[in-house]
C-alpha cells in the first residue's frame, strides 16, 4: 500500500469523524516516522506490511473517536514530550501560555524588577491537579534550581506524571497525592492550577473525543464549573508565601467569579484576568 492509497483508505473509514484528514496525516506520520513533507511529496512511497497494519489499526481506533494523542501515546508540550493515556487529560496548547506567563514572571523577578522574594534554589512552585505533569514538569525543566510540587488526587494520573519526569530527565520535583493543596506542608512562592472547570451540563455538548475518552475527574467542575476552584480558594491562603502569586486556567465565563473568590481571600491582591487567543477570559493571576 502506498501513502496515497493509505490516505484514501483512511478517508473512507473516517468520513464521519472530526478532523479526519488531520488525524490521518498525524497517524501516518507517526507510523512511518517521517516528516510530513514526505507524505505530501511522495504519495507513491510504499509502506511496509507492518506499517500498513499499524496504520489501519490506528485508523480504526480513531473511527471510535479515540483522540490521536491517546492512540500514539504522547503529545509535545512546551518543547517536551509527554506520555499520555486515558488516565490524564491531554494537555492543551492554551495551557502552554500559563507556563510561559510564569517563566517570564520568574525571569523578570530574577532581573530584580518584581517582588517574588525567593528565587533560584529557594523558589517553590506547586502545580495543583498536575495530570500528566505538563505544567509542573515544563516549569521544572526550565527552572532547574526551583523545587516543584506536583499534586493530583488521582494516583493513576500521578503514575503518568512520574513516568514523564523520567522520560524528560527531570529531578527537581516532588509528587504528592491528595485533595488540592492539602498534602502540602511547605508554602509556595507560586501556586499554579488548571483544575476541572466545565459545568456538568456543558459536558454533554463536548465532542465525543473528550466525553467518551478523557477522564471526567479532569473535566467536571460541578453545577457552575466552580466547585473545585471554590475548594481551592478555601485552602490556598495557608499554602502560599506572603508575596506569592497564583496562576490559574479557567472557563471562559468564570473570570469575574474567580476574581471575586480571590479578593474574598486576599482583599489587597492585584487580580488580573487574561484572555486566550479567541479573546475569552482564560487565565487569572493573583498577585499578593
Ligand atoms: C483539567 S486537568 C489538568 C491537567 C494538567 N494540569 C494540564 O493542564 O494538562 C485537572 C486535573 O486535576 C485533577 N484533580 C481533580 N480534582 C482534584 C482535587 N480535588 N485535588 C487534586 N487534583 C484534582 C484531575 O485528576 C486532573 O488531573
Amino acid at each position: 500500500m502506498t501513502i496515497k492509497q493509505a490516505l484514501l483508505w483512511a478517508d473512507r473509514k473516517l468520513k464521519e469523524t472530526e478532523d479526519s484528514k488531520k488525524s490521518a496525516y498525524f497517524l501516518l506520520k507517526n507510523v512511518i516516522l517521517k516528516d510530513e513533507s514526505l507524505i505530501l511529496a511522495y504519495p507513491e512511497f510504499l509502506l511496509t506490511k507492518r506499517q500498513e497494519l499499524k496504520f489501519k489499526q490506528w485508523i480504526l481506533k480513531r473511527k471510535k473517536n479515540l483522540p490521536v494523542c491517546y492512540i500514539v501515546g504522547f503529545i509535545d508540550f512546551y518543547g517536551l514530550r509527554f506520555k499520555v493515556n486515558k488516565d490524564v487529560l491531554i494537555p492543551r496548547p492554551e495551557t502552554e501560555v500559563l507556563v510561559e506567563m510564569i517563566l517570564s514572571s520568574v525571569i523578570t523577578a530574577q532581573a530584580g524588577i518584581q517582588k517574588i522574594k525567593h528565587l533560584g534554589s529557594d523558589l517553590v512552585i506547586s502545580d495543583i491537579g498536575t495530570g500528566s505533569g505538563a505544567i509542573g514538569l515544563s516549569l521544572a525543566k526550565n527552572l532547574p534550581e526551583a523545587k516543584i510540587y506536583l499534586v493530583d488526587i488521582s494516583s493513576k494520573a500521578l503514575k503518568v506524571a512520574k513516568k514523564n519526569s523520567k522520560i524528560n530527565n527531570i529531578q527537581n520535583v516532588i509528587f504528592k497525592k491528595g485533595n488540592l493543596l492539602e498534602p502540602l506542608s511547605e508554602k509556595a512562592d507560586i501556586v499554579v492550577a488548571n483544575l476541572p472547570y466545565i459545568p456538568t451540563e456543558d459536558l454533554k455538548g463536548l465532542p465525543l473525543d473528550i466525553t467518551c475518552h478523557e477522564p471526567r475527574l479532569a473535566l467536571d467542575g460541578g453545577e457552575d464549573g466552580m466547585d473545585v476552584y471554590r475548594q481551592f480558594f478555601n485552602q490556598v491562603k495557608n499554602k502560599l508565601k506572603t508575596c506569592g502569586k497564583i496562576y490559574l486556567e479557567i472557563g471562559e465565563n468564570q473570570g469575574e467569579k474567580v476574581k471575586d473568590l480571590s479578593l474574598g481571600v486576599f482583599p489587597n491582591a492585584n487580580v488580573l484576568l487574561k484572555k486566550d487567543w479567541a479573546g475569552l477570559d482564560r487565565y487569572v493571576i493573583v498577585d499578593l
